[in-house]
């Protein structure tokens, strides 16, 4: 391999000059997508319709949402309210900005994970071993006036484009948590009224073609740390989801997006809603982009499971103690991505 591209930054600059993977991305044997067994998902991922929510058959949407929640962890939705522009543009706009020249893009480098505009590289530079063949523009975008300022000026409509599409979603998320927590038992507005001033970020994933995908991952199995995530994806498959003890693959439906549960909803639920194992593969011939929206606490909410949801006497303790989203999400991204979830460190404990 030329002694070049080993110094760039991205993993896009490195792939359009390599046809092996770079050692510093393979994967130990033990731990590779053994893509010959990951079942496709065929109609097993529940699929909600939200027009009806707001109609007489909300208790029936509420119910799919209970279900779809504490069985799977994740979820199709259609009908949800962002106009398909909006989607088509903030794709377009994704792809364009990882199309630009190296010397464009690498303007927004930052390997320190507490900087709220960031393009970087794998998932977090400092502290893992092996590298994921993905690079990824990390933006915060609520309360959008607050950070705009500090996103990409170009392509020159990236702003405008990504506002628009985060203003759209934000609104999404806000009807899913009401039915979310309705679902749950709880006041529409209870999951809402834990989040403090509430956050979101959102990532910008490329995933560049990979000479050996059977080597490597986009991303390694790992749980979302946020609240819900809402995933938009391009129309190439990527994402797995683990369930029964098996990878299944999630491929993309147009007009939908993607739900998945995240460990705060975990730790708000009292485990009645789990975070899910996901990852994303990549593959030989094709980019992919997706661009998880996260929805999260602001930093100093103070998350524990709902009061509501307790029962000392009826065998329902608090299965967590209470922290701030500060001190997770700090945890969160100094661990690295692993399979075990990160919220063993916020169990109560049992003595
Ligand atoms: C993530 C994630 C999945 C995908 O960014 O946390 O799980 O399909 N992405 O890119
Ligand atoms: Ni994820």
């Amino acid at each position: 391999m030329a002694a070049s591209a080993m110094s760039k930054l991205l993993v896009s600059d490195i792939a359009s000059a390599v046809d092996h993977v770079p050692s510093n991305y393979i994967r130990p044997i033990s731990d590779r997508p053994n893509l010959s067994e990951v079942e496709s998902s065929g109609d097993s991922i529940p699929l909600i319709d939200l027009q009806d929510l707001h109609g007489p058959n909300r208790a029936d949407i509420i119910h799919q949402f209970s279900h779809a929640c504490s069985s799977y962890g994740f979820f199709q939705i259609k009908n949800h309210g962002v106009p398909t522009k909006t989607i088509e543009r903030m794709i377009t706009i994704a792809r364009e900005f990882f199309h630009q020249p190296e010397s464009e893009r690498v303007k927004h480098y930052s390997a320190d994970t507490k900087k709220t505009t960031r393009l970087s590289t794998s998932f977090n530079v400092g502290t893992e071993k092996v590298s994921n063949w993905r690079d990824y523009l990390r933006l915060h975008c609520y309360p959008i006036e607050d950070f705009i300022n500090e996103w990409p000026s170009s392509p020159i409509t990236f702003k405008e484009t990504t506002a628009e599409y985060a203003t759209s979603v934000r609104a999404l998320v806000l009807t899913l948590l009401e039915a979310i927590s309705e679902s749950l038992g709880l006041a529409k507005d209870r999951v809402s009224n834990t989040l403090g001033k509430h956050g979101q970020h959102m990532a910008l994933n490329y995933y560049p073609p990979c000479p050996q995908p059977e080597l490597t991952y986009g991303l390694p199995g790992h749980k979302d740390g946020n609240l819900i995530t809402v995933l938009l994806q391009d129309e190439v498959s990527g994402l797995q989801v683990f369930k029964d003890g098996k990878w299944i693959a999630v491929h993309p439906v147009p007009n939908t997006f993607i739900v998945n549960i995240g460990d705060q909803m975990q730790v708000i639920s009292n485990d009645k809603y789990k975070s899910v194992l996901h990852r994303a593969i990549v593959n030989s011939d094709k980019e992919r982009i997706s661009i998880p929206t996260f929805y999260c606490p602001s930093e100093d909410a103070v998350i524990g499971p709902a009061q509501e949801l307790i029962n000392e006497e009826e065998d329902c303790p608090a299965l967590y103690r209470s922290f701030t989203y500060a001190e997770y999400y700090e945890k969160f991204w100094d661990r690295g991505l692993a399979t075990e979830s990160c919220l063993d460190s916020f169990k109560a404990s049992t003595t």
